[in-house]
């Protein structure tokens, strides 16, 4: 190291920090030692040097290009490296070669596992096994650290409530306390319960309302009231920032006119003043030199100054506060207070991590953890939580000893069925189903891909059609290319693309039974489908080990026990619906459709209330919805009390029973509803969830604890609390079920 220490300079410097008021108890619970260790590095920097800290570059690949700047400790962090030699290189430099010797922090969108990868997000909320889902972002972080990379870009944790949006695909979904559940997990299993050097840092992001752009259009404003802002988007990243969650990214969005990352509101009234966030606070990639295209900023050093005195701390590309920020400090513009204090957060994770103490990798040792048996244990495992049964008219499980034919463009697509974001994941370790299948049945596969892409056109599919009559079943793997969601991969049509479905109506044809298996980066329409097989299962992209995974599924090895985390709709024009919608002053009361409709109907004759004419107010499966191979029945539903004050706990109980053939897992979801408050709410809101595994014929009664805290909102006072009144309560496997309880918050 090569500052040294110098107490009285400390003693000094810490009173000096202490009157700068920027000590907060701090959610990253640095101990005094690391804040100690923070200031003495502080102390010893030139403003150059604070500001090179708060410098990101993608520096994949070229270490020579970037020496000269790290040398003169003007880089932070760098981000798309992830060669463990480079990386080294990288750091020997910053660390041998600068003046204070500091270490780099390495990133890097380790989004759903590194090498090993794991299904989408979207496909780990479908598991609703926040204890999995956990696990997946530690082997996800071994692998990565392994290798040098200690900042994730993970996890995303925008509400998206509209399927047109491509990076629906990256997030957990519409419902913020499934969303909240999974931040915590993916926050513990990436940084570790206990720090050490397979600790990597999380980055909870985009804060905030990036979901909600207009249309599903990627990059789109937002307009999202405060109140929405407080009772929706917020509470995830609430909730990761108490589970310690290190580093969080702002959004590309403009909410109701201001861009995130000059959005002093957000990011230091409620980020750092309500929440007491001290961890590093990022840009999105060149997200600050984008506020010059919103036209919330006439230049770079305008838009510097935007972002810092917002309470940013590190520029992702834009070389803003590289080239301005000393200029706006001479200039009074920006305070240097402002600077330390950027920089204080950007040193405390650098040391927290270890970094410090050691920024290297072994080389030799990085190989061996990757794609580790265990590693793909855990993310077989995910696939078979996370796949939903949409339809099953008793074809499933498969029999054994069947003539299987298998087509479809995903059926042996090892780069696709990675899914979005998979930067990492080297297609020649994916288990494509057409693999597992022929190894499990050797002898009985024919394949036919029928397309060998998800967008091609065919107009005649008889090669397919005649195998099918030869085989005993289909097995037909369809859905969406990697390429077609993710960031910038918005759709206006949500059905299956290409000849997909005509390839289902072709194989009906053949009088086989037929069960699509969908691998997809969002909820795709597929009603029209649906008459056309017999069974479906939904498997967001699965990541390297869907085809084991999805066998056993279908062989019934295992019972599928995935839950929707995201509404799907009948056709796009539903965008948005939701579960969680507020009560409307005219709900449906299932009205004439279109066909109804007579010639010439009067103007009132059809009722006046929410709804479509020709698609009704309901979607195609309700958010929380999964079939299973067994049945599952909810009984004895109650609560303990009649009437609870805003600082008990619920206590829910009921009996869940298997009451079909085959052993299962049910995910039961408690849902409750404030019938009156100071503003309309929500018909429904998700509270509690619970996977409960039972043998066939089995019954289990069951405890739910909630506090009534959790039914807290923001209301027209601005204050978050318990409104007094009734609520109703249901305990279901899905959203859209069960009969509703009562009690009342006194
Ligand atoms: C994305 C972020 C990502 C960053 C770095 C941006 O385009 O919006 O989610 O972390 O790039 O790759």
């Amino acid at each position: 190291m090569k500052y040294i220490l110098n107490l009285s300079l400390v003693a000094l410097l810490l009173a000096v920090f202490s009157c700068d008021g920027n000590k907060t108890a701090g959610t990253l619970g640095a101990s005094d030692e690391v804040e100690t260790r923070v200031e003495r590095i502080l102390s010893e920097m030139t403003l150059a040097e604070k500001i090179g800290q708060m410098n990101q570059v993608s520096a994949g690949g070229d270490v020579a290009q970037y020496a000269d700047a790290l040398r003169k400790g003007q880089i932070g962090s760098i981000l798309n490296e992830v060669d463990p030699a480079k990386i080294n290189e990288f750091q020997r430099i910053a660390v041998e070669e600068s003046r204070l010797g500091i270490p780099l922090l390495v990133g890097r969108d380790v989004i759903h596992g590194f090498h090993t990868v794991f299904p989408i997000p979207l496909g780990l909320a479908a598991t609703f096994d926040p204890a999995l889902v956990e696990e997946g972002a530690r082997v996800a972080a071994i692998e990565a650290t392994a290798q040098g990379v200690r900042w994730t870009f993970s996890p995303m944790l925008d509400i998206a409530r509209d399927p047109r949006w491509g990076r629906i695909a990256e997030g957990s979904g519409e419902d913020p306390y499934l969303d909240a559940r999974m931040a915590e997990a993916m926050v513990h299993g990436y940084q570790g319960r206990e720090a050490d050097s397979t600790s990597m840092a999380a980055c909870i992001k985009h804060f905030v309302g990036y979901g909600a752009a207009e249309g599903g259009r990627d990059y789109n404003s937002t307009f999202l009231t405060e109140r929405q802002l407080r009772n929706i988007y917020l509470p995830p990243f609430e909730a990761a920032v108490k589970a310690g969650a290190m580093t969080l990214m702002t959004s590309f969005n403009d909410n109701d006119g201001v861009p995130s990352t000059g959005n002093t509101f957000v990011v230091k009234d409620v980020l750092r003043g309500e929440w007491g966030f001290d961890g590093l606070v990022v840009t999105d990639w060149n997200s600050m030199g984008e506020m010059i295209n919103h036209g919330f900023g006439e230049d770079r050093k305008d838009v510097a100054e935007k972002a810092v005195n917002a309470g940013v701390d590190m520029d992702m590309m834009t070389y803003g506060f590289l080239s301005h920020l000393e200029e706006l400090v001479k200039s009074g513009a920006v305070k240097e207070k402002t600077i330390n204090q950027a920089v204080r957060n950007i040193l405390r994770v650098k040391v927290m991590l270890g970094l410090f103490d050691n920024p290297y990798v072994d080389v030799d040792a990085a190989a061996a953890v990757q794609y580790a048996p265990a590693h793909l244990a855990s993310a077989q495992k995910t696939v078979e939580e996370s796949a939903i049964l949409l339809k099953n008219d008793g074809v499933l499980p498969l029999g054994k000893g069947l003539r299987i034919l298998v087509t479809g463009p995903l059926a042996d697509a090892p780069h696709d069925q990675l899914g979005t974001w998979a930067f990492d994941g080297e297609k020649a370790h994916t288990v494509t189903p057409l693999k597992a299948l022929r190894e499990r049945f050797p002898g009985q596969v024919d394949y036919v891909p029928g397309l060998r892409f998800s967008r091609e056109k065919r107009s005649s599919f008889a090669d397919v059609v005649a195998a099918a009559r030869r085989a005993d079943v289909v097995l037909a793997f369809l859905g969406e290319e990697a390429i077609l969601s993710g960031e910038a991969h918005s759709l206006a049509d949500l059905n299956l693309q290409g000849s997909q479905s005509e390839l289902l109506a072709a194989l009906k044809t053949a009088g086989k039974p037929v069960v699509a298996v969908v691998m997809a980066g969002r909820p795709l329409t597929i009603e029209r489908d649906l008459p056309n097989v017999n069974g479906l299962l939904y498997s967001f992209h699965p990541g390297t080990m869907g085809g084991p995974a999805l066998a056993n599924l279908l062989f019934g090895d295992v019972n599928p026990s995935g839950k929707t985390p995201i509404t799907f709709l009948r056709t796009v024009g539903q965008a948005p619906l939701y579960y969680s919608h507020n009560m409307t002053g005219r709900p449906y009361n299932g009205e004439t459709l279109l066909e109804d409709i007579p010639l010439e109907a009067g103007q009132t004759s059809l009722g006046n209330t929410s709804y479509y004419l020709d698609y009704g107010a309901y979607p195609l499966f309700p958010f929380g919805y999964g079939l299973s191979y067994t049945s599952f029945a909810y009984s004895g539903i109650g609560l303990d009390k009649e009437a609870y004050k805003a600082d008990e706990t619920l206590r829910v109980n009921f009996t869940l029973t298997n009451t079909g053939a085959f052993d299962g897992t049910e995910v039961a979801q408690v849902y409750i509803r404030d019938l009156v408050g100071s503003i309309t709410r929500p018909v429904k809101e998700l509270k509690a969830f619970e996977r409960v595994s039972l043998k066939a014929g089995e019954s289990r009664t069951l405890t739910v604890d909630i506090p009534v805290q959790e039914l807290a909102f923001v209301g027209l006072d601005g204050e978050k609390k318990v409104e007094a009144g009734e609520f109703l309560l249901w305990v279901a496997g899905d959203s859209a079920s069960g009969e509703a309880i009562r009690f009342k918050v006194l």
